[in-house]
């Protein structure tokens, strides 16, 4: 069996677990801890290393062979070089090797909507899917992921497309709803327009919506007006854990 550590850096929290890669399933419980307060490297570099060092010692991960973190961040080439809900000090940081250097092994350090869109292509909604699929993770901000008949097109950063002068996320992520007490048709009609956008750029074959608020995809996704086929996640929570699992395997191919 392959297994493989995932970890998921978020701005509240930061879980991690143990994946069988082949059948795309986690074979730990998910250990989690809140995100350190002001989200300093330091900080999140020793909170990762006591995930891992648990996942390892108490949760069968002791013969892994790869370990994938994803992080809400630009990153290229192990550099993060933005920093969404966590301490500027990130912007430019050589993420790679600062935790390769505290957890004693190589890891992979990937973007999260990036990590989460692998996921649902390799497990998940867009199982097998070919063509271009785009995942979009609604939450405090929105994540985005292009992968082309599997293959991954990383930091699409597609929440930062600007529409009248703001970038979509401000007024269309699942935070907007919150923060304006948007209803569920209101809020659709912004999702309309945000993904119409994304069609005309990109003309993809599926969409995948993800993020917390996909639970309730039946509430607002048959309300979006789009032509693309347009499907929830089905990973939730774990599809940052399992596509950066994955992605640290194929990475070392
Ligand atoms: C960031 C992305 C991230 C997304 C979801 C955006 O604000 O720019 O890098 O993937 O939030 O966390």
């Amino acid at each position: 069996m392959t297994r493989a550590i995932g970890i998921d850096i978020g701005g509240t929290g930061i879980k991690g677990a143990v994946v069988d890669l082949a059948v795309g399933e986690l074979v730990s419980e998910r250990v989690k801890h809140a995100t350190p307060e002001g989200g300093v490297p330091d900080d999140i570099v020793s909170t990762v290393r006591l995930i891992v060092d648990d996942l390892v010692e108490n949760h069968r991960g002791d013969d892994v062979t790869h370990i994938g973190v994803c992080f809400p961040a630009i990153v290229r080439n192990g550099r993060t070089m933005s920093a969404a809900n966590v301490s500027d000090d990130w912007i430019g940081l050589d993420a790679d090797a600062r935790f390769s250097e505290a957890l004693g092994r190589g890891i992979h350090f990937v973007n999260d909507a990036d990590a989460a869109g692998y996921a649902e292509v390799v497990y998940g909604a867009a199982r097998d899917h070919r063509g271009l699929v785009i995942m979009t993770t609604l939450g405090t901000g929105i994540g985005s992921a292009l992968i082309y008949d599997g293959v991954l097109i990383p930091n699409s950063e597609l929440g930062h497309l600007e529409l009248d002068g703001d970038d979509a996320e401000h007024w269309a992520a699942n935070s907007a709803r919150e923060r304006e007490d948007l209803s569920f048709e209101r809020w659709a009609e912004r999702l309309t327009r945000y993904y119409r956008h994304v069609e005309f750029l990109f003309s993809p074959d599926l969409l995948v919506i993800g993020g917390g608020v996909s639970k309730q995809h039946d509430e607002f996704l048959h309300l979006i007006d789009v032509s693309t086929p347009i499907v929830p996640a089905e990973l939730r929570n774990n599809a940052g854990i399992m596509g950066a699992a994955a992605l640290a395997q194929r990475h070392s191919r």
